[in-house]
């Protein structure tokens, strides 16, 4: 047999095989579209091989007539044919088509989806803002249930319990372990919608020796103190190192510390737009909410909160 035959044949089973192996049969061979896949593959195997020894067959047998140009390369020469007139015709148009698209059909500053959408939302954003801006109190407080119940659930739960660990349980303005965590390690998260970290544990002083760091009691005994709603035992810790930036109250001084006492809704806006990470894990930023669902999603976090 003819070297080249036996070669296609080779080559079609090699490829048949490898088409075989990697096809999924387990969970795919009883599903129709799966099947006609595979048949195609097959096909396009087949036609792939044949089209391939139909041209290495007509390049060992085929000669050219014609006028050679006067150039050649390492002997291999070029004919001298007029290019085709319905080549030179689709060249023409595609020159032609590839101008219109770019100066007429879709010219490249004049369009472009995510302006169309940055509008569009612009316009929606104003509307909303304007029909709604005379909403405050209760009717604000059930808004924000309703951004609430399509944005935060996912992660902070039903109950906004934070689904067993999952987001910050939002029934609570501060749980302890999320007070050590922010202690020990600092916090550097926008919560005052700026950057304004809070140092970490070597940072804070000892509240009876103002040159010491605070210590693993100290650090226990104020979590409890601030998750406890501000009681207890530890007052004394507080005030010695932590209210000289979060006040007396731990409701925060003005671009010093943030509220730590309660949730007020700069802090929930802030959270909302900066995303925030710590003790439980990270949560996004939200883009897609404008003012005033921020506005009203924070009032809802205040009114469940103790
Ligand atoms: C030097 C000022 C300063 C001191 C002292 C300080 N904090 Fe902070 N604290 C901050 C700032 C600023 C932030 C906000 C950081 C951020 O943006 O993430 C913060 C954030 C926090 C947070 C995170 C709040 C949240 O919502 O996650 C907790 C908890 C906290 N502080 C508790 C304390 C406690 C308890 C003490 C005392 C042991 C203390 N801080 C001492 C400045 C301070
Ligand atoms: C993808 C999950 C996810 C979604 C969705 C989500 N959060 Fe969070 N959120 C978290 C996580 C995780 C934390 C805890 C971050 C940390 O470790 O302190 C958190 C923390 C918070 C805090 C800070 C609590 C604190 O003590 O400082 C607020 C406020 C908050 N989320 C409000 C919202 C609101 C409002 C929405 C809806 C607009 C929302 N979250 C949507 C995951 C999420």
């Amino acid at each position: 047999m003819n070297k080249l035959y036996l070669g296609a044949i080779v080559a079609a089973v090699l490829m048949l095989i490898a088409t075989y192996v990697s096809f999924d049969f387990k969970h795919g061979s009883s599903d129709i579209v799966n099947q006609i896949a595979i048949l195609g593959a097959v096909v396009l195997v087949i036609a792939t091989i044949f089209v391939v020894v139909k041209y290495v067959r007509q390049m060992q047998t085929d000669t050219a007539t014609g006028e050679l140009m006067s150039d050649n390369w390492d002997g291999v020469g070029e004919y001298n044919n007029p290019v085709p007139t319905g080549w030179a015709i689709v060249f023409a148009l595609t020159m032609i088509w590839g101008m219109w698209y770019y100066l007429i059909g879709y010219p490249v500053n004049a369009y472009s989806q995510i302006g169309e959408y940055n509008e569009d939302t612009k316009v929606f954003n104003d509307k909303f803002e304007k029909e709604y801006k005379n909403v405050t109190g209760d009717k604000l407080v059930e808004m924000g249930e309703s951004v609430y119940l399509s944005n935060c659930i996912a992660c902070h739960g039903l109950n906004a319990d934070g689904i067993e660990g999952q987001a910050s349980d939002l029934n609570v303005r501060l749980e302890k372990s999320v007070i050590k965590h922010a202690i020990i390690n600092g916090s550097n998260n926008h919560l005052l919608g700026s950057e304004m970290p809070m140092p970490d544990r070597n940072g804070l002083m000892n509240a009876n020796n103002n040159y010491a760091p605070i210590t693993d009691a100290e650090i226990d005994l104020v979590s409890s103190y601030v998750a406890n709603g501000m009681s207890g035992a530890g007052a004394d810790v507080f005030a010695g190192t932590c209210a000289m930036c979060h006040g007396e109250d731990g409701k925060g001084l003005e671009a010093t510390a943030p509220n730590i006492a309660s949730f007020d809704a700069a802090l929930v806006i802030n959270v909302i737009d900066n995303g925030k990470k710590g003790a439980i894990g990270t949560m996004p930023k939200f883009d897609v909410l404008n003012k005033k669902q921020k506005e009203a999603v924070a009032a809802y976090v205040q009114s469940i909160s103790k």
